[in-house]
């Protein structure tokens, strides 16, 4: 409550790319965690979930793109959340679009970014991934979400994607191949057959490959999916999914389209929050529908409150992630959340 009434109203006075670093700072660093955990403090077994060879704590996880760097992750598991996905991380460090790059769209509840994969690189990521998991208690998941260089070409790709995944393999509890931004050009032509079944195929041989070295389990695969394509593409990014045996579905990232919002100008780059969700509804929909119970699906997109994961859960999605709802809605969403699934379970 004193997020809504104080904390952001203060914060969206101040540009919004300023104010994420900011409090990413903050989270990043020894005081808050503590903090948090302390006002945020609460488990139910009943919302332990199985997905693939992980065991979730809870189904409520943070999503891709507000730890890019992976440096916050004590924060996130004493907020709450049973698991969180940092990145998206590329091999070299990369500045990402240029500014401004990052709008709120308060009156509608969304986000408009064109960041474009500004990271430290997988080198930095490993470092901070390493030193997390010394710290973070054996059940809360942390997912990499790998993405490619704007320089590395497209035919290429996959090399991008083999390099932050060895590099991270360690300490990585499951991946997501990241081909769904839509501020890398042409990023979002790697969801084609061609090139996503060589994507996920060398993936998959690296990941049987590393498993035999470190004689650890194999990593779950997780692919991150745009709320744009067609049912056709939809289909061939399932049939290749599951020829290639990966875990899951994590749908959806931002959207291009503006159809949800009224006609207006709008600033380019991917939609997030509450204008999105009906858009990646209608997407985990069909996956669900259409992958015969052989894909799990991580659902994403708008998700602000107890009735919308519920709705996502009911669709027959296995796990949930929040972006933009923590930004309107604060911290304290993730209790809110668990509280509610909990005295709805039997
Ligand atoms: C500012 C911002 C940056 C994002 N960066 C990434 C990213 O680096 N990688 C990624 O896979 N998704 C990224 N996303 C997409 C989110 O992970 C999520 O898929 C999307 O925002 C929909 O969820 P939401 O409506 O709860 O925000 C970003 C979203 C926002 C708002």
């Amino acid at each position: 409550m004193i997020y809504k009434s104080i904390v952001r109203p203060l914060l969206f006075r101040f540009d919004p790319e300023k104010v994420h670093n900011f409090t990413m700072s903050m989270l990043s660093g020894s005081v808050l965690p503590s903090i948090l955990k302390l006002v945020n403090s609460f488990e139910d077994k009943k919302l332990e979930t199985k997905v693939g060879n992980l065991m979730f704590k809870n189904p409520i996880g943070l999503a891709a793109g507000m730890d890019k760097n992976c440096t916050a992750m004590k924060s996130w598991q004493a907020m709450g959340f049973g698991f969180a996905e940092a990145g998206t991380v590329t091999p070299i460090a990369q500045e990402g679009n240029d500014k401004p790059r990052m709008f709120r769209l308060p009156e509608y509840g969304g986000i408009i970014n064109r960041l474009g994969f500004n990271n430290a690189g997988a080198d930095k990521f490993e470092e901070n991934l390493e030193a997390a998991k010394d710290e973070l208690a054996d059940d809360f998941i942390v997912g990499v979400n790998i993405g490619k260089n704007k320089r590395t070409e497209l035919d290429d790709a996959y090399q991008d994607y083999k390099f932050s995944f060895e590099k991270c393999y360690q300490h990585a509890d499951y991946f997501t191949i990241n081909v769904s931004s839509p501020n890398t050009e042409g990023l979002r032509q790697l969801q084609q057959k061609k090139f996503l079944d060589e994507i996920l195929r060398s993936l998959q041989e690296l990941n049987k490959e590393l498993d035999d070295v470190y004689s650890s389990r194999r990593k779950d695969i997780f692919l991150k999916i745009a709320p744009d394509l067609t049912t056709a593409e939809l289909d061939d990014i399932i049939g290749v999914s599951i020829d290639n045996g990966i875990t899951g579905i994590i749908a959806t990232n931002t959207t291009i389209s503006r159809e949800t919002l009224p006609e207006g100008k709008y600033e380019s780059g991917g939609l997030s929050g509450k204008p999105l969700e009906p858009i990646a509804n209608a997407v985990i929909k069909h996956v669900i529908n259409h992958s015969g119970g052989k894909l799990a699906v991580i659902a994403c997109g708008g998700i602000s409150g107890y009735d919308d994961v519920k709705e996502k859960l009911d669709l027959g999605a296995s796990l949930v992630q929040i972006y933009t709802g923590l930004i309107y809605e604060g911290p304290g969403i993730v209790k809110r959340l668990k509280k509610q699934m909990t005295s709805c379970k039997k």
